[in-house]
């Protein structure tokens, strides 16, 4: 007989959610076909069921959205009393509160991630990020002293899928603010949030075409970067395109931000308390199935402590409960798309092939879907391609140091350089290794934290501009001598 104590399935129901067949395109305060007459599938990819038929927007069709928000930026919103400004956000974080299990269930369907963070994490933190812009809404001379803050104009906003109603209100909450007006692309495999954000839009009586959400794949996101009309590009998705589109819009005035890869080290000393530091690693990589920019992804361990952590690093995994991302006790869900999880198999393999040591609990997977097991590696070398490159994927890669100084040496040793973590009992400590990481956020015995008065971005190929915190608002305004 056994003796362990299972857990009994806790699925969240999913009827709460009323998904459409399909979707046209928001544009000027309502959904309209698209002029391409292009559709495609997005799916569950925990089962590899289709959810929908999602527009794929073309040339006329970018054309179109940003003419709705030209007109809107013109013609009322810009102008608006910024307190007026600041109703509608407040209104939309209401509704986004009122609203939450319903976004939480339709997040977890799309885009794979468990229910317990999007309920948790996602949902909220979308919310709280318009109630902290709503805030600043009327007090943009307080955030720019002596200076007078006017709004940029047309924003173009492009948005990866590993969290996308918390990027969308990243990227939305401070271009109203500060009174723009906004065409926002989601990503191709995880649109339907914020086709369910157009709704509390609708309900929040936000003017029609302030903001407008065009769906596509690529193609449809490179329509908008060189749309002659957008004044401004706030992109956030891989280095590669980012590169793309900085090269783009160079010589054109338009103004960028990009947030774009990671490959943060996870820095442990040897007077860090050990158990919190394992939970703080297993939440900086396993964390949304490894899909985070940020993510704790290479994690250096000094050697006095190196086989204790490596061994509480491994019983610790082995509960990670891996599976349906509506189960409430789930930990890890699905891999967000095939393709995907065909990136993160190439370079599991190269570690393999390379000579680093692979472990991975046992775990039983779901037969249909996209999933991987949580995986360590050690004996990496620094040259590595998984030491090297972003997997995105639920995959640590263990190094160890003996000084702070090889830790800082090896930390920075990336093209990247958009978060790290640092463990230590002793605060001089912290202090001293945050100021030598080049990373735009160190978290200091915690990981994987976001506040949106806090400012979040990167250096290097992560690319640069900041979003929270009083300067997210910076890149939506003109700054004027008062
Ligand atoms: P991607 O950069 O291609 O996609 C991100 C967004 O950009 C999507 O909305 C996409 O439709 C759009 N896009 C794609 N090509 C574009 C173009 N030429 N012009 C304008 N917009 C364009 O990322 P993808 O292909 O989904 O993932 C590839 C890798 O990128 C991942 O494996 C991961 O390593 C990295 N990535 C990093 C993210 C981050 O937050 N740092 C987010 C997503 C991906
Ligand atoms: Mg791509």
């Amino acid at each position: 007989m056994s003796t362990a104590w299972d857990y009994a399935p806790a699925p969240e129901a999913r009827d709460i959610v009323k998904i459409q067949e399909r979707y046209g395109l928001f544009i000027g305060g309502k959904f309209v076909e698209p002029g391409s007459g292009e559709r495609y599938t997005t799916i569950d990819p925990a089962r590899e069921e289709p959810l929908s038929e999602i527009a794929q927007a073309g040339k006329a069709d970018v054309d179109r959205a940003v003419r709705a928000a030209r007109d809107a930026f013109a013609n009322g919103w810009s102008g608006l009393r910024p307190s007026e400004r600041a109703k509608y956000l407040f209104r939309v974080a209401r509704l986004l509160q009122e609203r939450s299990r319903e976004f939480a269930v339709l997040e977890s369907l799309n885009a794979g991630k468990p229910i317990r963070e999007s309920r948790d994490v996602d949902v909220p933190l979308a919310a709280a990020h318009f109630f902290y812009y709503a805030g600043w809404a009327d007090k943009l001379e307080y955030a720019f002293p002596n200076r007078k803050p006017r709004p940029v104009g047309v924003t173009g906003q492009i948005i990866p899928w590993n969290f996308p109603l918390l990027m969308l209100a990243w990227k939305i909450a401070p271009a109203l603010a500060a009174g723009n007006t906004v065409v926002l692309k989601p990503a191709e495999t995880t649109p339907l949030s914020a086709l369910l954000f157009c709704d509390v839009l609708r309900q929040a009586e936000l003017p029609p075409g302030v903001v407008n959400i065009i769906t596509g794949d690529g193609r449809t996101g490179a329509e908008l970067v060189s749309h002659p009309d957008v004044d401004k590009i706030a992109f956030t998705g891989s280095t590669e395109v980012g590169k793309a589109i900085q090269r783009n819009l160079a010589g054109t005035g338009k103004r960028l931000t990009l947030e774009l890869g990671g490959k943060a080290a996870n820095i442990v000393f040897d007077d860090a308390p050990l158990d919190q530091a394992v939970e703080g690693i297993v939440n900086g990589i396993y964390f949304n199935q490894g899909h985070v920019c940020c993510a704790g992804s290479r994690l250096l361990v000094q050697e006095s402590i190196y086989e204790a952590v490596v061994a509480k690093l491994k019983r610790r995994m082995a509960t990670l409960r891996v599976g349906d991302p509506l189960d409430k006790n789930t930990d890890v869900g699905a891999i967000n798309s095939k393709q995907q999880l065909e990136k993160i198999t190439a370079l599991v393999q190269s570690g393999v092939d390379e000579g680093a040591e692979i472990y991975q609990p046992p775990c039983k997977l779901p037969e249909r879907g996209y999933w991987f097991v949580p995986t360590v590696f050690t004996n990496v070398a620094q040259s590595y391609r998984i030491a090297q490159e972003e997997i995105f994927g639920p995959v640590l890669s263990v190094l160890t140091f003996r000084t702070p100084d090889e830790a800082i040496e090896k930390a920075n040793n990336t093209p990247y350089g958009l978060s790290a973590g640092v463990w230590t009992e002793k605060g001089s400590r912290i202090l001293a290794m945050a100021q030598k990481l080049r990373a735009g956020v160190v978290w200091a015995n915690t990981y994987n934290r976001f506040d949106p008065a806090s400012p979040f971005g990167g250096y290097k190929e992560s690319g640069f501009g900041r979003e929270g915190g009083r300067h997210g608002l910076e890149p939506y305004v003109v700054l004027d001598d008062a």
